[in-house]
C-alpha cells in the first residue's frame, strides 16, 4: 500500500470484528507513528494503549456510566461554542449521513443517542489508544498531536488495520484520568478505537464529504 492509497482508505469506522489486535504489531506502529514532525521537536504526545482484559475492565465501567447518567465537566470543548458556516453545515450534513445509513429518523432522539452511546464501547474495537497532552502545551502543540494520530491511523491502514479517533471521551475526563492513573499535569485529548473493520455493518458504508478544493486553498503565482 502507497501512501495515497492509505490515506484515501482512511475513514472512521464505527463497527469492529471481533478479531484480537497484535500487540506486538501495536508497539511497533505506535513508534513508527513517532516519526512524525512536531514543532520544536517536543513531541508532546503521551499514548496509553488498553486492551485484552483492561480493555473489558473499561467498557464495563462506561457501561455503568452511562447506565447511572453519570456526567462529568468536560476539560475542553470539542467545538467552539457558537460555531459558524461552513462549519456548522459540515456537522450537521455529517451526522444526516451517518444516520442516514443507520435508518435513524431526525426525530428519533433516543435512536440516535444509543448510536452515540456506542462510543463509550469503542464501537467494539478490540484495542483502543488514549491521547494525553501535559497541560502546559498550546494549540501549536496540540495540532502536533494530530500530526502524530493521522501518521498512525494511516500506519495502520498499511497494516490492514481500521480505526475511529474519538473525541467524545473528553465527556469522561475524570473517569479515565482515575482509569489510566494520568498524574495531574497531564490531559486527556482522545482516543483512537483500532480494530478490523466490519464491512457487512450499515454504519460503515459511510463516506463522509469533503469541501471541494476552491473552497479550502488558495493560489497565488501557481
Ligand atoms: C480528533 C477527532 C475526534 C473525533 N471524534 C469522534 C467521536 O468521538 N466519535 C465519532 O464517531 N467520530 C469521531 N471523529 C470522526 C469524524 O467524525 C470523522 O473524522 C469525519 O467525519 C471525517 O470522516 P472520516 O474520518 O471517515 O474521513 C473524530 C475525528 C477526529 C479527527
Amino acid at each position: 500500500m502507497n501512501v495515497s492509497e492509505a490515506v484515501a482508505s482512511r475513514r472512521s469506522v464505527r463497527a469492529f470484528l471481533d478479531r484480537p489486535v497484535d500487540g506486538v504489531l501495536l508497539r511497533r506502529l505506535l513508534e513508527q507513528a513517532a516519526r512524525a514532525p512536531s514543532g520544536g521537536n517536543l513531541q508532546p504526545w503521551h499514548l496509553h494503549a488498553v486492551g485484552g482484559e483492561e480493555m473489558l475492565r473499561l467498557k464495563a465501567i462506561m457501561r455503568e456510566r452511562l447506565a447511572g447518567g453519570a456526567q462529568e465537566t468536560p476539560e475542553y470543548f470539542v467545538y467552539p461554542q457558537q460555531l459558524g458556516e461552513p462549519y456548522r453545515r459540515y456537522r450537521y450534513e455529517l451526522g444526516e449521513a451517518l444516520y442516514a445509513e443507520l435508518g435513524i429518523a431526525r426525530e428519533d432522539r433516543a435512536g440516535r443517542l444509543k448510536q452515540f452511546a456506542r462510543n463509550f464501547q469503542f464501537f467494539d474495537a478490540p484495542l483502543a489508544v488514549f491521547c494525553s497532552v501535559d497541560r502546559q502545551m498550546g494549540p501549536p502543540q496540540w495540532s502536533d498531536l494530530g500530526m502524530y494520530l493521522q501518521t498512525l491511523m494511516l500506519l495502520l491502514r498499511e497494516a490492514g488495520l481500521d480505526s475511529c479517533p474519538q473525541e467524545c471521551w473528553s465527556a469522561y475526563p475524570k473517569t479515565i484520568a482515575e482509569f489510566l492513573q494520568l498524574p495531574a499535569e497531564r490531559m486527556l485529548f482522545c482516543a483512537v478505537a483500532i480494530g478490523y473493520a466490519d464491512e457487512q455493518a450499515p454504519v460503515n458504508r459511510l463516506r463522509s464529504a469533503r469541501a471541494p478544493l476552491a473552497d479550502f486553498a488558495e493560489f497565488r503565482g501557481i
